[in-house]
């Protein structure tokens, strides 16, 4: 039978109950693509450039954030439930402290994150390095949780790990202790994976810092493939790019770890700036975002990509059969994290896409801002880093965390 189609029930920007019954709730609208098809006069591409937040016609930015989960798609509409929220936690003036590797720490409800590592606003780079900080997330209440404005209400932890984790970029929950890709400093601090206790007083080992006594770039993101428990990496050039890494000495290139027999191998190449990746929750397929389209202090090249690629993964955890997974805008495709359904997720320049397993846009939780990456705190609730924002949803959809509980299988305990 065939479905009925939501937009043409609810129609552009309609909330409420929809005349055929369907809900639609109180924070979210629903945006019919329709309505801007064809807009007669469209900006030129110096206007209308991959950065440029779309309004569509007939609305404005205020009523866009007024009402921040955007369904493009009814399936849409089972991923947020009833009733789902966004509650603006903590901001700053201009210091990009709400920016990347965000980790759940479930043992005790605590989500990790850090700060921006190259970013002159927040005064790092050769200066100073990223910092590690993190939430209580038992700390939100529901009564924090049903505001949109509760800022100030959790308390911001900052923290010291030993050695330091170097300019952490990218992370992930990894046999119940988190692990994070540092980007290095100069010449002398190389990128590393770095695992560090969760508990006071943060204790880091490193467990690779090199591939044959060479560097790495500036290690960005990291996701395990759940079928064998390697670490698969990306490593684009943005400590370069930012001033606080030399002259790179490696290809744009993801790479595959496994911790156990030590091998390093690359796993896929062909990238401009490889950064998210997360495999599917079976570990079938992975994600790879592409973010070329921006080269930091080097500038913009909007014919370059902006977009998730997907690959196959085989048994033997090699990566095939690329394609164009989405292409974004506004903004690049960062952090990449799916549900237990599949859906996958993606901070871009608006906010956090979701994606259907195969592809299409099905919403959008909106906060008008890029988003560098956002996590899962298992069933329902999320945390979104927007730079100089932090946020937390509530909605209907389960993290998935594929691989952060592989053991090798010869492994002990
Ligand atoms: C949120 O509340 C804080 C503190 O009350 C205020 O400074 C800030 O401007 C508000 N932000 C927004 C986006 O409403
Ligand atoms: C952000 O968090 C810090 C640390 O908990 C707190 O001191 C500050 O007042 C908060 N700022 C806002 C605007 O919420
Ligand atoms: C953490 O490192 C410090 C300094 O090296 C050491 O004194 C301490 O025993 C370590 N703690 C744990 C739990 O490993
Ligand atoms: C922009 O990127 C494209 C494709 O990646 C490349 O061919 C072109 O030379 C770049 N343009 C500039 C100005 O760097």
């Amino acid at each position: 039978m065939h479905k009925p189609n939501l937009l043409l029930l609810l129609g552009f920007g309609a909330t409420g109950l929809s005349q055929h019954g369907i809900q639609v709730p109180p924070q979210a609208q629903v945006i019919d693509q329709r309505s801007f098809n064809s807009l007669q006069i469209v900006a030129a591409p110096s206007v209308a450039d991959g950065f440029a937040q779309f309004v569509p016609p007939g609305t404005t930015l205020k009523r866009l954030l007024a009402r921040p989960f955007h369904v493009y798609d009814e399936d849409f509409l089972e991923i947020i439930g009833p009733n789902p929220t966004l509650t603006l936690l903590n901001h700053t003036a201009s210091d990009p402290i709400f920016h990347e590797a965000p980790v759940w720490y479930p043992a005790k409800d605590e989500m990790f994150f850090v700060q921006n590592a190259g970013a002159r606003a927040a005064g790092t780079g050769l200066a100073k390095s990223a910092t590690i900080q993190k939430i209580s997330l038992s700390a939100i209440t529901p009564a924090i949780a049903s505001q949109r404005n509760a800022s100030g209400s959790v308390k911001v932890e900052v923290l010291d790990s030993y050695p330091t984790v170097m300019n952490p970029n990218g992370g992930t929950n990894f046999r119940g202790q988190l692990l994070f890709l540092g980007e290095g400093q100069g010449e002398s601090i190389a990128p590393a994976m770095y695992l560090m206790d969760p508990q006071p007083p943060y204790n880091t080992t490193v467990l690779l810092d090199n591939f044959f006594g060479r560097q790495f770039n500036s290690l960005s993101d990291v996701s395990i493939n759940p079928r064998n428990g390697e670490l698969y990496f990306t490593d684009p050039t943005y400590g370069y790019l930012q001033d606080f890494r030399p002259t790179p000495g490696m290809p744009r290139q993801v790479w595959r770890f496994n911790e156990a027999t030590g091998v390093v191998r690359v796993a896929a190449d062909g990238f401009n700036m490889p950064n998210g990746i997360t495999f599917s929750p079976t570990g079938s397929h992975v994600y790879i975002t592409d973010t070329g389209m921006t080269q930091a202090f080097y500038g913009t090249n909007f014919t370059s990509p902006s977009t998730i690629y997907q690959y196959d993964v085989n048994e033997d955890g090699t990566l095939v059969n690329r394609k164009p997974f989405a292409f974004v805008t506004p903004g690049v495709p960062d952090g990449i994290h799916v549900d237990t359904k599949g859906n996958v997720y993606v901070g871009c320049g608006d906010g956090v896409q979701v994606y259907s397993p195969s592809g299409k846009l099905l919403g959008k939780i909106y906060v008008g801002n890029a988003v560098p990456n956002f996590q899962f705190a298992g069933l329902g609730r999320m945390v979104i880093l927007a730079e100089t924002e932090l946020y937390y949803a509530t909605l209907a959809a389960e993290g998935a965390f594929p691989g952060a509980l592989y053991y090798p299988p010869d492994a002990e305990g």
